[in-house]
């Protein structure tokens, strides 16, 4: 049987570590995922865009201008370009080796290291996009360590065409009327919703849990919340503090 993501009652939050170790260390780099992966996180979180010349690269925003030396959208610089961006002197100046990874350089460091991934499809993408996803998903042999999630309804929808055993996440920054149904209908293992939209309606959480799917949480980083929505019966918070929230489930 497929695995199942939902906490088994009395057992601790599953920790996934937002764009990596991103609190101590700069978002969505390997320095950031080889942090969180050491701290004992069960999942590093980050974010996949296309180059212009269609590879996925591990970034957050839809241009590289924020977090790292470069300017511009992703989808315009070639993987040449990017390579060569510094993506940590931003955060700090020690950081400044720090580069803007491929999906391929992540899933390697991800195989020999340790560590399960949970990988956003960030914005829209084609039919074709997710097939280079899945596919350096499966050249790597991680298909048993990844899972995707994503706000877009067509990127699940082709990942479950190209990869029905990668296991789904909806993200959500409002709650859908009838999450259980959509939940169905996209085949999703998880639904992910915000943490202000969760707690205007945690019946929700024992609904999704009836129907064999997990509640990931975003973004949440205070100790209050995190006591709150494991009492309502979340599976997995999604946090820039890795390292607190396992030491808070340890001593919890
Ligand atoms: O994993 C949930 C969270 O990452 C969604 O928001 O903007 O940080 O990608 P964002
Ligand atoms: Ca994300």
């Amino acid at each position: 049987p497929p695995r199942s993501y939902i906490r088994p009652a009395g057992s601790p939050l599953t920790v996934i570590a937002h764009r990596g170790a991103s609190s101590a260390a700069p978002e969505n780099t390997l320095v950031s995922q080889e942090i969180a992966r050491r701290g004992g996180a069960d999942f590093i979180e980050n974010d996949v865009q296309p180059s212009k010349d269609g590879v996925p690269y591990i970034l957050h925003d839809t241009t590289v201008d924020r977090t790292t030396d470069g300017t511009g959208p992703i989808r315009s610089l070639t993987s040449a370009q990017l390579d060569g961006l510094d993506a940590g002197s931003w955060f700090a100046p020690h950081y400044k080796e720090a580069r803007v990874p491929t999906l391929a350089a992540q899933l390697d460091d991800l195989r020999t290291r340790g560590g399960d991934l949970l990988l956003e499809i960030k914005g829209s993408h084609t039919k074709a996009e997710v097939a280079t996803i899945v596919d350096t998903i499966r050249a790597h042999g991680m298909t048993g360590r990844v899972f995707v999630q994503s706000f877009e309804v067509d990127a699940l929808r082709y990942t479950y065409e190209l990869a029905p055993d990668l296991p789904l996440g909806l993200l959500r920054s409002n709650l859908d009327a009838d999450p259980v149904a959509l939940a169905k209908e996209l085949h999703l293992a998880a639904y992910n919703p915000q943490d202000s939209a969760i707690s205007k309606n945690p019946s929700v959480i024992a609904d999704l849990h009836k129907a064999g799917v997990a509640v990931m949480v975003w973004t949440v980083d205070s100790a209050d919340r995190w006591k709150s929505l494991e009492s309502a019966g979340v599976d997995a918070i999604i946090t820039n503090r890795p390292t607190e929230l396992i030491g808070w489930n340890n001593a919890y």
